[in-house]
């Protein structure tokens, strides 16, 4: 079964003001699927591969021919990230999360607006193209960043960090460049107002 690319759960301006419709056109349309068809493209004919989960594709990178291990990395991280990305954002959402993930945050970084900060450090100081990240490693919630498209589920050896996702942000200058050109700092103080805690909620329950 070739990759396909995800419906959007929302209209393409269901993100405005915060992120603008042309934004989520050409990112999910065209950005993520280019991962997806590179993917597909990459992991043709290889018929371990093509029965693989995307979770088993980039969780074991090592698994995977040299020929072609960066092309699914790059592809499969991008597919994976952007898949989860578009449900962790939801119209008429943002604001603080409550009960558990709540409780987690506090415990883990002293205040909402404590993780708030740290979080938009890690994308601020992810130079050039990546993502942060909150995940549960270990039992703990922590932040980390990646490069390019790698996934803290890649594992430490490859991704510099380890974990299972809960929230991610896109710094790529493709998630924001649109509308808010070279201003990093605006766009992430922006996805506060679109972060889908429920989706957050339900991955940490999973994850638990
Ligand atoms: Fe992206």
């Amino acid at each position: 079964m070739a990759h396909e690319l995800p419906n959007l759960p929302y209209a393409h301006d269901a993100l405005e003001p915060h992120i603008d419709k042309a934004t989520m056109e050409i990112h999910h349309g065209r950005h993520h699927k280019a991962y997806v068809d590179n993917l597909n493209k990459a992991i043709t004919g290889n018929a371990g591969l093509e029965g693989k989960s995307l979770d088993a594709l980039i969780g074991d990178l090592a698994g995977v021919p040299d020929s072609i291990r960066g092309a699914v990395r790059n592809n499969g991280g991008g597919h994976w990230n952007h898949s989860l990305f578009w449900n962790l954002m939801a119209p008429k959402a943002g604001g603080a999360p409550t009960g558990a993930v709540a409780d987690a945050l506090k415990a883990a970084f002293g205040s909402f607006t404590d993780f708030q900060a740290k979080f938009e450090n890690a994308g601020m100081t992810r130079f050039g193209s990546g993502w942060a990240w909150l995940v549960v490693s270990g039992g703990k919630l922590e932040i980390v960043s990646t490069a390019n498209q790698d996934n803290p589920l890649m594992g430490k050896a490859v991704a510099g960090c380890e974990g299972r996702p809960l929230l991610g942000v896109d710094v790529w200058e493709h998630a924001y460049y649109l509308k808010y050109q070279n201003k990093r700092a605006d766009y992430l103080k922006a996805f506060w107002n679109v972060v889908n805690w429920d989706q957050v909620a339900k991955l940490f329950a999973a994850a638990k």
